[in-house]
């Protein structure tokens, strides 16, 4: 397992590209098993759980063709044979679900299995279940499997309202209404852009879904999706994830590029109120770090709301803040893991419930600690480049699941980091 030995105190000076989005990029490659041929999806970025989706996808009889180099997918599923997707796979990374939709929509007949849990507790699939009933499914459980089916091969479409809003539960309902016979209106939809792009890209390819970036989506069946390209979206908690570090390392100036303002929701205003420098273009996001950090709360909602996917790199900043404040995740009350390890590092901080009371002015030194998730993971990396000394971050294979080179792109901007392969 690889660790990461940072050497902190340095800033963040420079130009930082953003890659394209994971959790954009997955419901894309889920929905090109919904085509009448080869569906070419640009900007994916070179990541575990990329590779993970592939073998996946693979399972079906489907081929995959990864260009590396041009960040190119090509995904034909002209040859699928099988609608099946093995718990040894779907366990190691859970969006593996969305292969239910995706059969559903394209052969009327899934078996998944179900996915596990995750660092930070349970993660429920029972709105993905209980929507593709209200579809027109059979749905039944075997042995650690969802076996879904549609009436005759094809789904007639239905109403659905969702509670709460989830992503994965939208994606995978998109997903197995778009060639359903009917129509189908799913209400309290997600807004996530992931779950945007993938409507677009979708309507350009012949479906036929209004509605998105609303709580209430329609969409009217069609027989056909059509080959041809879809267009991965830059990953916005990636971008989320740097401007935190830049504000929080003194002395940095770093500008992100290929990246884009709207996909952050109300992350900027939030972001505003540090008074750090700020300067936004189409596609390029400027930070420069201030000699105060100021003390300010959050507390995570679904878009447009504050992302819980950036709440342990908020917090990790706030430890050094010249003051008290709070961080309340409302999507998932228990992903806290990085809290113990902060601790570790000296962090001022400390959990009640599904909040963290941070009291900031922390002195971080470096020390040993444990990664557990992907965005505690990265929160640590950062508490690394802050903290005195040297930083041994453990099992990074977790970063390597959701960050692009972390690494290089940090050390190519000043970090000190080496990645130790053991
Ligand atoms: C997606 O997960 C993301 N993953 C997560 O990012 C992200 O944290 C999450 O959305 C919230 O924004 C991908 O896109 C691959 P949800 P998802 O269904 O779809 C409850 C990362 O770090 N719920 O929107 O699984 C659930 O418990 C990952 O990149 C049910 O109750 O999240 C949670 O409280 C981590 N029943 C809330 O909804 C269900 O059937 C939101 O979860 C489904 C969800």
């Amino acid at each position: 397992m690889d660790k990461f030995l940072i050497q902190g105190g340095t800033p963040l000076i420079g130009t930082m590209p953003i890659s394209g989005s994971k959790n954009a990029a997955l419901p894309l490659m889920a929905a090109a098993l919904l085509a009448d041929g080869p569906v070419t999806i640009n900007n994916v970025p070179v990541l575990h759980d990329i590779f993970t989706f592939n073998k996946v996808i693979a399972e079906t009889g489907t081929q995959v063709t990864y260009a590396r180099e041009e960040q190119k997918l090509t995904i034909d599923p002209t040859g699928m044979n099988s609608y099946e997707a093995p718990y040894d796979l779907v366990r190691k990374m859970r969006a593996s679900f969305y292969m239910t939709g995706a059969l559903l929509g394209a052969a009327g007949y899934a078996k998944v299995s179900l996915p596990g849990g995750c660092a930070w507790g349970p993660r429920p699939v029972n709105l993905h279940l209980e929507g593709f009933r209200a579809l027109g499914a059979e749905i039944e459980m075997d042995g650690g499997y969802v076996i879904a089916k549609a009436p005759n091969g094809r789904l007639p479409g239905g109403t659905f309202t969702m509670s709460p809003s989830s992503v994965g539960a939208t994606v995978n309902l998109v997903l197995a209404a778009v060639r359903a016979k009917g129509r189908s209106v799913i209400r309290n939809a997600a807004m996530e852009p992931d779950v945007v792009n993938l409507c677009e890209n979708l309507n350009a390819l012949g479906a036929r879904i209004s509605g998105s970036g609303t709580p209430v989506l329609t969409i009217d069946g069609t027989d056909h999706i059509r080959a041809g390209a879809m267009q991965n979206t830059p990953d916005r908690i990636e971008t989320g994830t740097f401007m935190i570090a830049a504000a929080m390392l003194p002395g940095s100036d770093l500008t992100l590029t290929n990246t884009q303002e709207h996909d952050l929701g109300t992350f900027v205003n939030t972001f505003r109120k540090l008074q750090t420098g700020l300067e936004i273009t189409d596609t390029t996001i400027r930070v420069r770090s201030t000699d105060r950090i100021p003390p300010v709360s959050i507390e995570t909602a679904i878009y447009p709301g504050f992302p819980t996917d950036l709440q342990a790199q908020w917090a990790t900043m706030m430890a050094l803040a010249d003051g008290k404040s709070t961080v309340t995740d409302h999507i998932y009350p228990d992903r806290f893991s990085y809290v113990p390890e902060l601790v570790r590092l000296g962090g001022n901080i400390e959990r009640k419930d599904n909040t963290v009371i941070i009291r900031g002015r922390s002195v971080l030194k470096g020390a040993s600690v444990m990664s557990t998730d992907l965005r505690a993971s990265v929160s640590l990396v950062m508490a690394g480049l802050a903290a005195q000394g040297e930083t041994e971050v453990l099992r990074v294979y977790h970063l390597d699941r959701g960050y692009e080179t972390l690494e290089d792109k940090l050390n190519a901007v000043g970090a000190r980091i080496r990645r130790i392969s053991e």
